[in-house]
């Protein structure tokens, strides 16, 4: 089933699907394990930065190792795509969709530039995330979140301009959240009334995109589901407990310099994480 197709059928029954960030093998593992377990459609997503650490080619045969052993519906998204150059590249090396992140443009040119890549991306059959208004952070442990002021937030009339001008499948919108978290995980709460308001607006024109998964309060996450958000993308949580976890276990076993014998710990750490967003998300028992 295309990824398409299973966004709408999130839509419908009220869940959202997990985005869940790699940049090597481990993390990647530990993510289809437990969607594995839990039966869960995922996508895998890589930054341009994780993509060039991973490999485009390696992370989409990766992609398709991990589909035909574990017979599950797993996805590939470019995240945070800067440009047509490099979006165009992921597409040829087969990534299933990209998100195009033109946020920090203007509005008028953000339409533009987008518009061009949806429809390259469109012919190809790969599903596009276009985005509004800036996502601040980075995900990384932060010591204070940013700052985020009520003007900075997507407007239900530019959601809708942006969804209907440029033809994107899915909108990523700022509705409150940032990349990242912090030490504490007490990242603030989401503008519910914004992200219903935009919903009643767009409707299902195109499918709605939480970014900044990370350290974001549950209930938040399970009202924001409720309200039309089909997809969350988490990395923060994930980079933290596996270099954690790793941490842990090369203090525990200071002489140990055999890879595959300290590394499972790190994949469990990620398969735990991501199981428990699974569960949250509601996406159990549906691939
Ligand atoms: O695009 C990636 C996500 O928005 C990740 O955000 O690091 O806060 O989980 P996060
Ligand atoms: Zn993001």
């Amino acid at each position: 089933m295309l990824i398409h197709n299973f966004l709408k059928k999130a839509q419908k029954e009220q869940w959202a699907i997990g985005q869940f960030n790699v940049s090597n093998l481990e993390a990647f593992k530990g993510i289809v394990q437990a969607a594995a377990k839990l039966k869960s459609p995922v996508i895998i997503g890589t930054s341009e930065n994780e993509s060039r650490f991973l490999g485009l080619k390696q992370a989409v045969l990766l992609t398709r190792a991990f589909q035909e052993e574990f017979q599950l519906p797993l996805f590939l998204n470019l995240d945070h795509g800067r440009s047509f150059e490099y979006i165009e590249k992921a597409v040829k090396a087969g990534y299933s969709c990209v998100h195009f992140d033109g946020s920090a443009l203007p509005l008028k040119k953000n339409i533009a530039v987008t518009k061009k890549i949806a429809a390259f991306c469109q012919r190809k059959k790969v599903l596009i995330e276009g985005e509004i208004n800036f996502i601040k952070g980075s995900s990384e442990i932060l010591r204070r979140g940013p700052e985020i002021k009520e003007e900075e937030l997507t407007k239900p009339a530019d959601a809708l301009k942006f969804v209907e001008e440029t033809g994107i499948d899915s909108l990523a919108v700022n509705i409150g959240t940032f990349h990242g978290m912090t030490a504490a995980k007490k990242n603030p709460e989401i503008y519910l009334q914004r992200l219903a308001e935009i919903r009643e607006k767009i409707k299902n024109k195109a499918f709605l995109v939480l970014h900044g998964g990370s350290g974001t309060p549950e209930r938040d996450i399970k009202k924001a589901i409720k309200l039309g958000i089909v997809k969350i993308n988490i990395n923060t949580e994930l980079r933290a407990a596996y270099t954690k976890a790793l941490k842990k276990e090369l203090g525990r076993k200071a002489g140990e310099i055999v890879p595959y014998k300290y590394l499972p710990t790190a994949v469990s750490a990620v398969q735990l994480v991501v199981e428990e967003k699974i569960k949250l998300f509601a996406s159990q028992n549906r691939s």
